[in-house]
């Protein structure tokens, strides 16, 4: 039968499968994230809030820039975390997977060694630095209470 050929076609074409994959993979987390919100949340405690309501305090920010420039500086800039960077990374998803991210990933160098406060602090500068209001009420440590602030980016 054909069966060689048919595996060299799958072989040649595995790149291109792969890719389609990998999009669809994330085409459906997304939907995973968006789905509890189409679904619409009744209580209060549940409500969707975004990050241009003023979910983390000027405090917080402030001890951020610290952490940053002792943590975090020595690879990145401003630049890594504002703009379409941004945008293009996070906008739509919540901060539950930002705060994952910089928790379980960074510092690239010490994967982990941030305490949630530090994580919290950082993550509110990297939202001020976006242009994110700041506001009354400290971003909690809380990956349940994140999951609920949905990521939006001011468009020009
Ligand atoms: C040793 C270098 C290094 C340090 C230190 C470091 N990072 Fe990173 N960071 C990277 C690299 C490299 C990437 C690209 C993604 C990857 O390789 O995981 C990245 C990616 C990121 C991203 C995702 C970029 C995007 O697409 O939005 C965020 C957010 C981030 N880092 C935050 C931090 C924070 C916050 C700190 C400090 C606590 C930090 N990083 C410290 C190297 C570093």
């Amino acid at each position: 039968m054909s069966s060689d050929s048919q595996g060299q076609r799958s072989a040649s074409s595995a790149g291109a499968s792969d890719t389609l994959m990998r999009c669809v993979v994330k085409f459906a987390a997304v939907m995973c994230i968006m789905a509890p919100a189409a679904h619409g949340q009744t209580t209060t405690a549940g409500a969707e809030r975004t990050t241009l309501t003023g979910v983390y305090t000027r405090d917080q920010a402030n001890a951020g820039r610290d952490v940053y420039a002792g943590r975090c500086q020595s690879c990145h800039t401003a630049a890594s975390h504002t703009g379409p960077v941004f945008a293009n990374s996070w906008a739509g998803r919540t901060l539950s997977d930002l705060f994952a991210f910089v928790s379980e990933r960074m510092p690239k160098d010490a994967p982990g060694s941030l305490t949630p406060e530090e994580c919290t602090q950082v993550i509110a500068l990297i939202l001020r630095l976006n242009g994110m209001p700041a506001g009354d009420d400290d971003l909690p440590a809380d990956t349940a209470a994140l999951r609920h602030i949905r990521i939006a980016v001011r468009t020009p």
